[in-house]
């Protein structure tokens, strides 16, 4: 008998690493966040000045990624070959980098064991897009949240004024579309709900209504 495991799929600025954390500690689960690890592969190909289009370079790239995860100061370090670089890995030069790198079968086939092997007692919480239809397919609850393009811009522009820096909303709407066009129409693992997936759409709802029906999706189920 597995562990339980929470799938939480969405496009990004969906809410769903926010809620994946709260539900983590509420429960007392491990947590995947799996989109870091495309961003880590991204980022090393970047680093080594890797073809970002040579999917057999990126593929080995990916199998052989030197990472770990570690609790620093109550957040989730992400170490690549024992350097921290939680910050470099949400940059947006990455994250264009990651959606690229993430249509490839080849790199996705190559990170798939290492996401199963976070699966552990009591259980764990899995945040990306393909949780529960690919990687975790008897996942027990899953969850599927969205939210309209132009709310994940605005909080996506929000989260980046907080840390200062400045864009125009008009260039992360667009980067958003791009990315949701690659994640939704790629041939390996698109971005879409699993069919035993229960789809919450989080435009104008707070992270706590939210946090209240997934909580209650567990209760059911688990
Ligand atoms: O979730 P996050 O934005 O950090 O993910 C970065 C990129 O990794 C996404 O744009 C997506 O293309 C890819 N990804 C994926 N499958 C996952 C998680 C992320 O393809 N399970």
């Amino acid at each position: 008998n597995l562990p339980p495991v929470i799938a939480i799929d969405g496009p990004s600025g969906s809410g769903k690493g926010t809620i994946a954390r709260l539900l983590a500690d509420r429960l007392n689960y491990a947590l995947l966040d799996s989109g870091a690890l495309y961003r880590l592969t991204a980022l090393a190909a970047l680093e080594q000045g890797a073809d970002l289009t040579d999917e057999a370079t990126l593929t080995e790239i990916a199998a052989n990624l030197d990472i770990r995860f570690e609790l620093r100061a109550g957040e989730v370090a992400a170490i690549l070959a024992g350097r921290d670089v939680s910050h470099d890995i949400r940059m947006e030069r990455v994250s264009m980098a990651a959606s690229k790198v993430a249509a490839m079968p080849g790199v996705r086939a190559a990170l798939l064991q290492r996401q199963r092997d976070f699966r552990q007692s009591p259980g764990l919480v899995a945040d990306g897009r393909d949780m529960g239809t690919t990687v975790f397919p008897d996942a027990p609850v899953k969850v599927f949240l969205t939210a309209s393009a132009e709310e994940r811009a605005r909080r996506r522009e929000a989260q980046l004024r907080e840390k200062g820096v400045s864009v125009s909303l008009r260039d992360l709407l667009e980067d958003i579309r791009a990315r949701d066009a690659r994640d939704m129409n790629r041939e390996t693992s698109p971005l879409a709900p699993a069919e035993d997936a229960v789809e919450l759409d989080s435009t104008g709802v707070g992270i706590d209504e939210v946090l209240h029906s997934v909580l209650q999706l567990v209760r059911e189920r688990i």
